[in-house]
């Protein structure tokens, strides 16, 4: 087999490859971070790759980042790369099947679920539903679980619970979990390569969205029947929501968005927590380090059975947890690559280069928030370098707001792992608090080490999050009172 490239001068070099049409899908599918890392050696910063037809270029380290996340909307879109994936399962009329004004009002309007008076309601929620879970599935003084299927349980119970309301939650052993798990599989990256084919994923996603609907239209009609009853949740803050045209949110709308931000919120804390706990779970010394800060702050030595249930300003106040969620984010970063569609060619600043309409431009910022150049020993998870000092420093050469709950980020920053400009993640805080506080609540119940057989996991790249390569078995063993 001969190698083939196909560039033209005008556009960042093409990588090469063996089989037309195919290009690099096998090599990038496999290993899309070490495809990257090994072409910015041969290539530079951008680079196209050709994936199924389709032309694929990548911007990488932070001009990359700012160029992507940055794009103006009329050159290049997230509803053109990824709608075809997501309608299916959002359903109709939200975020990318929204015109991007329309889109940008619905974020603001699911902002109102994602205030302080929410939170302090949502956590003890969390704590409540953390709590259950571990009664009820893990009742040996010691065993060996899947730690990546009980923790993905309790994100779906701690998020439907707080963002869709007692209702639904209530009804997720009545069939709506399978409903949310007929949804999952159609989320995938087959779907963005083969959106032209009628995979039957897709019709069983558009069925279960369909019966997901009725549930949600009967769960609003009977909160509307109860005017004086106020939940402090999301749904009833989409409830009260109106477009700025004084037009009401359409109860479809409500339903579309709450299963919308429940996919968007779900797999991808539930990857940082699983992913948190593992390496939580070879380093003894961090672990400690969570005891110490919990028992000064709480003047006392903690167990088991006797931890108080913290308030929001003592989670947000957690320290040595907040590390360890910034840290496993910046080389965990579930979401670990972005894309756009090229509508209007996109010259690439300070070189000769234009991207075609038609391209889909990618950005990766796992790759700088790797780069030796940011991070001493850049794969090696050190919570500690986010202590303020080092934080500091980072800030030096990325001017970014690494605050709790920063809502703006500068994209021009080597850590991305919620985005930036137009599409970033309204979620942060919300994910910030949920695996804070689902933290908090196991490691004062449990020790945890790595199953010896299964050791660390590899990353499974085939679905859009990226999740530890299952089965993800891990030990725990009860901690004394
Ligand atoms: C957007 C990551 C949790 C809702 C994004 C984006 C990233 C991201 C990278 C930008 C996508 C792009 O530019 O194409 C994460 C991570 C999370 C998380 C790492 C947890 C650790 C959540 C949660 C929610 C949520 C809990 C909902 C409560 C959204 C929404 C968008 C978004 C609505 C906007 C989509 C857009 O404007 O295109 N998230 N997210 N996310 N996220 Fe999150």
């Amino acid at each position: 087999l001969e190698r083939k490239t196909n560039s033209s001068p005008s556009e960042p070099p093409t990588v090469s490859y063996y089989v037309p049409f195919i290009g690099s899908m096998i090599e990038y599918g496999m290993n899309p971070i070490g495809f990257l890392r090994r072409n910015q050696k041969i290539h530079g910063d951008h680079f196209t790759f050709l994936m199924f037809g389709r032309r694929m270029t990548v911007y990488l380290d932070i001009d990359g980042n700012d160029f992507v996340f940055n794009a103006k909307q009329a050159c290049a879109t997230a509803q053109d790369a990824y709608n075809s994936m997501t309608k299916p399962i959002f359903g109709e009329g939200v975020i990318y099947d929204a015109p991007s004004s329309m889109m940008m009002e619905q974020k603001r309007m699911v902002k109102a679920g994602l205030t302080v008076p929410c939170f302090r309601a949502y956590i003890p929620i969390f704590i409540k539903e953390v709590n259950q879970y571990v009664d009820k599935h893990w009742t040996k003084d010691e065993d060996t679980v899947n730690l990546l299927q009980s923790i993905s349980e309790m994100t779906v119970m701690t998020a439907s619970h707080t963002l869709m309301g007692p209702e639904i939650r209530s009804k997720l052993y009545e069939g709506v979990a399978d409903l949310y798990h007929t949804l999952d599989l159609c989320l995938s990256p087959m779907r963005f390569l083969f959106d032209w084919l009628p995979l039957p994923s897709y019709f069983s996603a558009q069925k279960a969205h369909d019966e997901l609907d009725r549930i949600f239209s009967s769960v609003i009609a009977e909160r509307r029947k109860h005017t004086g009853k106020k939940h402090v949740d999301m749904l009833d803050a989409l409830m009260d929501s109106q477009y700025k045209n004084g037009d009401a949110l359409p109860d479809k709308h409500i339903g579309n968005l709450l299963i919308a931000l429940l996919m968007a919120g779900q797999h991808t804390s539930a990857a940082t927590t699983t992913w948190a706990l593992l390496n939580l779970a070879t380093n003894r010394d961090v672990v400690d380090e969570v005891h110490a800060e919990n028992e000064a702050r709480f003047g006392r030595k903690l167990g088991a059975k006797n931890f108080p249930e913290p308030s929001y300003e003592e989670v947000k106040g957690f320290a040595v947890l907040d590390n360890i969620v910034r840290e496993t984010l910046r080389i965990r970063a579930p979401i670990s690559q972005i894309l756009r569609k090229v509508i209007s060619p996109m010259a690439i600043p300070g070189t000769n280069y234009v991207v075609p309409a038609g391209n889909y431009i990618v950005a990766s910022p796992i790759n700088s928030a790797t780069d030796e150049k940011y991070y001493k020993a850049a794969e090696d998870w050190v919570p500690s370098r986010w202590n303020t000092a080092e934080k500091e420093e980072d800030m030096d050469k990325a001017t970014t707001d690494y605050g709790f709950g920063a809502t703006t980020t500068s994209a021009r920053s080597p850590v991305l792992p919620f985005g930036a400009g137009r599409h970033r993640c309204i979620g942060e805080q919300f994910a910030y608090i949920q695996i804070k506080t689902i933290l908090y609540v196991l490691l004062n119940r449990f020790d945890f080490s790595l199953d010896p057989k299964c050791g660390m996991p590899e990353r499974n790249f085939r679905s859009l999050v990226v999740f530890p390569q299952g089965p993800v078995m891990c030990r725990y063993k009860r901690r004394s009172d």
